[in-house]
């Protein structure tokens, strides 16, 4: 299989290709990625030296590009990660999420329709249908709850996923879409919780939490997120749609205990600060169509996905603290300082 990945520069994608590079030696990939302040060529690194791998530095968004990039490679499955992908920037600048994320998607569907209908995975989460209530445990998403997207990323994901759904019914693209709950594991970037607090708690530095820390998620181990997308991809029912979740909600205040905990670091370092404004209370994913149809279920549990993914930020220090270093000093202070 000759595959294309979009946004394998990022946290999810390159863990993706690493998964399909051990799993699948003799397909080629090509990965398209604009490399943003998210994407970061040092995540490639390995996946560089395989002959079967190509990189390509380029928006989603540039019809032109990506056009001429299809025509070079002509694969036979696009699987699309490329995304802005954080809710707080989203409240900063929500444009960018409809440019990369609507319209983008847009020019991958139209360059899937032009180049002999290939097979299209929109990666897509479950932050769609919006948040489920504290106090009602047994309300989870299914594949049928109604799309209630809070943020502007979460709006801007929902437009995505309409558009692949309407090429499918419409135009027949061979197109699926999944929603997926929060991931975690190597290679995230340090602006959401779990990197966060990684590595704020080992400079012994203040853990920002927003609101009470009582907020929900529902957490997956990202090769088990890539195994569902491999599952989807090569046996899914076209046009159809699949949830993708961990059976592992936490609280955020949960989650961070749970942390300073493996990194042996004192609860004092936890600040209670402002609210994330529209802040989702919580979710929580029924992946029962995942099990029943594709075979697929979490397979590492939330406190050894966590111990591997603190291990893994202890052994490449030189990855995130490169990233530290940067334009993410800015987004910080723009983030957290009012609060
Ligand atoms: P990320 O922010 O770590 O990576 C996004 C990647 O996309 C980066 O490499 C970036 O350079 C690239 N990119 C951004 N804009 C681009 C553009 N215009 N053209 C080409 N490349 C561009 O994101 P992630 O956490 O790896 O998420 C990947 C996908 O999975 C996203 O679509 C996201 O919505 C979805 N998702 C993420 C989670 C999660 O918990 N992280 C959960 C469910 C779904
Ligand atoms: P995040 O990783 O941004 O994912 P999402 O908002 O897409 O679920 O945040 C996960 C949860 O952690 C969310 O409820 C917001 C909260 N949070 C904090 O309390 N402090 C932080 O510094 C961050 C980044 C998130």
């Amino acid at each position: 299989m000759k595959l294309l990945v979009t946004g394998g520069a990022g946290f999810i994608g390159c863990n993706f290709i690493y998964y399909i590079l051990a799993k699948y030696p003799a397909d080629s990939l090509t990965c398209v990625d604009a490399l943003t302040y998210a994407g970061n060529l040092a995540s490639l690194e390995r996946a560089r030296e395989h002959a079967n791998f190509r990189f390509y530095k380029a928006d989603v968004a540039n019809r032109a590009a990506i056009f001429d990039i299809f025509e070079a490679e002509r694969p036979d499955a696009v699987i699309h990660f490329a995304a802005e992908s954080h809710v707080d920037r989203s409240l900063m600048d929500p444009g960018i999420f409809v440019r990369t994320n609507v319209l983008g998607t847009q020019v991958l569907l139209d360059a899937c329709r032009s180049f002999g209908n290939i097979r299209f995975h929109q990666v897509g989460t479950d932050e769609v249908y919006g948040d489920l209530p504290l106090d009602r445990p047994d309300l989870k998403f299914t594949e049928s709850t109604p799309l209630s997207p809070s943020s502007p990323y979460s709006a801007s994901k929902a437009a995505a996923d309409l558009l692949a759904l309407a090429y499918a019914r419409t135009f027949a693209l061979p197109a699926t879409v999944s929603r997926c709950s929060n991931n975690y594991g190597p290679y995230q970037f340090p602006e959401k919780l779990i990197p966060v607090m990684i590595t704020r708690a080992l400079a012994d530095e203040t853990l920002p939490i927003y609101g009470k820390g009582q907020n929900v998620r529902d957490w997956l181990y990202v090769e088990d997120h890539c195994a569902a997308l491999d599952a989807i991809l090569r046996r899914g029912s076209i046009g159809k749609l699949y949830n993708i979740g961990g059976n592992a909600e936490r609280s955020n205040l949960k989650v961070v205990q749970t942390l300073l905990r493996t990194l042996g670091k004192p609860e004092n370092l936890i600040q209670y600060v402002t609210d994330r404004p529209g802040h989702d209370l919580r979710y929580a994913i029924d992946a029962t169509k995942m099990r029943r149809e594709l075979d697929w279920e979490p397979r590492v549990d939330f406190d050894t996905g966590l111990r591997r993914t603190v291990e893994w930020y202890l052994a490449n220090a030189d990855w995130w603290r490169e990233i530290l270093s940067g334009e993410y000093k800015s987004y910080y202070v723009r983030n957290y300082d009012a609060r």
